[in-house]
């Protein structure tokens, strides 16, 4: 049978821990009601000054944006794990990552990892602690990178998906692939489930170097905590839409490398024969309250797309986000039904051409130009953020086409905040 081979990866000894304690006492997973006693120390004082670097990190307006991310953290912590349907007993596992799996990433990691770049994060993101422990990217898309672009990703989710729909036992798709990223000394990961559609997923280490191992906490089906400690080559299987993950104790050691690599299921649990929902992807559970959200979300309901663009979120007008995702129609469109929405910042101080840039998407910054965006237009309320080249040489770097067509039309390498 098709599965065993995986199933004699299988490593994990369901661990027994005297030390078993359920949510929001290593860190706020429903509430910031801390629920212990100290076996774990003063967790609260950890969490509150991570809070409180958040706010301090985002200036002015990072008070009210950290707290409004972690509340809806919290929420989607309560909401969303109850919606789902689940395919696996427990949730998450451990075993070795596949040989061939493995090959394409090390292969990635040995000729790349030297020219990592640092992730950047939005002020009032809470899910890492960037203030102080910064993150690298070694992106297996990024084809400035040898050897990297679509074809290596394609070639790692076919390579993964036999494991997953092994464990699953149902037809899965990709949806997303993430790394390789890198930790450093001090990250601290707040528990989440992951958004949808990331439903069936594994994260596996890359390289380490710690002095301790760093534990990955999920939440068993019964609610209780459990570390997951992994070895580079090892691959945890995990219902990220379900099964609460984090890393709330902080990295000790230099540095930590993980890819994640996510599908959805097409398909209801093998067995389960019941009707599904016409509008509803089949892992969502009718009437519940994200089910209904998700409704919201997605009028058109769900219908095995292929590799989809993330949704547009609801708070993010319609030309930044056709010019985030690459929507080179929708925005010819735009220039004709509303052509001052394409020249319209955001809350955040954005035009659609710093969503274009910060994506990397030539066509569309050049598209923008056209319909009279300025080559040296600025990010920020008062027009004092960074402009188009500098995100370019930031986000994408020298060697970039983005790059090389803003230099060649004479456009300024301007920072943030210089006048
Ligand atoms: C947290 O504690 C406060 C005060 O004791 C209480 O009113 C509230 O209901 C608690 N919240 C949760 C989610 O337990
Ligand atoms: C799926 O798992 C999550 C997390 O363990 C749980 O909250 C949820 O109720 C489960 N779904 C069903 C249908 O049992
Ligand atoms: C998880 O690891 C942390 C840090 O080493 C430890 O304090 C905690 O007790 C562990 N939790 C469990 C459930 O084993
Ligand atoms: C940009 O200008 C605004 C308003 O004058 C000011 O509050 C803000 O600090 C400036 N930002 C930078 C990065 O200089």
């Amino acid at each position: 049978m098709r599965y065993t081979s995986v199933l004699s990866n299988l490593l994990w000894p369901l661990a027994t821990t005297t030390t078993e304690y359920g949510a929001d006492c290593s860190w706020p997973i429903f509430s910031t009601n801390f629920s212990c006693d100290d076996r774990l120390g003063d967790r609260a004082a950890e969490y509150y000054d991570f809070i409180h670097k958040c706010h301090e990190y985002g200036g002015p307006k990072g008070k009210k944006a950290c707290d409004q991310t972690e509340m809806d953290r919290l929420e989607m912590n309560a909401r969303q794990p109850k919606a789902m349907v689940n395919y696996t007993g427990t949730g998450f596992t451990k075993i070795k990552a596949p040989q061939t799996v493995m090959d394409l990433i090390i292969q990635h990691w040995e000729a790349n990892k030297e020219t990592m770049t640092e992730e950047s994060w939005p002020k009032g993101s809470i899910y890492l602690n960037y203030w102080e422990s910064k993150t690298y990217m070694v992106a297996v898309e990024d084809r400035n990178l040898k050897g990297a672009g679509d074809k290596l990703k394609e070639q790692i989710w076919d390579a993964a998906k036999t494991t997953i729909e092994a464990w699953t036992n149902v037809e899965i798709q990709p949806t997303s692939m993430y790394g390789i990223r890198v930790y450093t000394e001090g990250a601290i990961l707040s528990p989440h489930v992951d958004r949808l559609p990331l439903v069936s997923s594994c994260i596996i280490n890359v390289a380490q170097d710690v002095d301790e191992p760093w534990p990955l906490e999920v939440y068993d089906r019964q609610g209780n905590a459990v570390n997951v400690t992994m070895e580079p080559g090892d691959m945890v299987l995990y219902e990220s839409g379900s099964t609460l993950h984090g890393r709330p104790f902080p990295l000790k050691g230099r540095y930590y490398a993980n890819i994640f690599i996510h599908f959805e299921p097409l398909t209801r649990p093998a067995g389960d024969h019941s009707a599904l929902d016409e509008l509803l992807p089949p892992y969502l559970i009718p009437g519940t309250a994200a089910a209904q959200n998700w409704l919201i979300e997605n009028p058109d309901g769900w219908n095995k797309p292929s590799p989809a663009f993330p949704a547009q979120p609801s708070d993010q007008p319609e030309g930044h986000y056709a010019a985030a995702i690459g929507d080179y129609y929708r925005l010819k469109e735009l220039a004709q039904e509303d052509p001052e929405s394409l020249h319209r910042k955001d809350s955040n101080g954005w035009l659609p051409i710093h969503e274009a840039a910060r994506s990397g998407h030539t066509d569309i910054v050049e598209l923008l130009i056209q319909h009279g965006a300025e080559k040296d237009a600025r990010t920020g309320l008062s027009d004092n953020g960074s402009s188009l080249l500098n995100m370019a040489l930031e986000f994408h770097g020298e060697d970039h086409p983005l790059t090389a067509f803003l230099f060649s039309i004479g456009a300024q390498d301007i920072g943030y905040g210089e006048l």
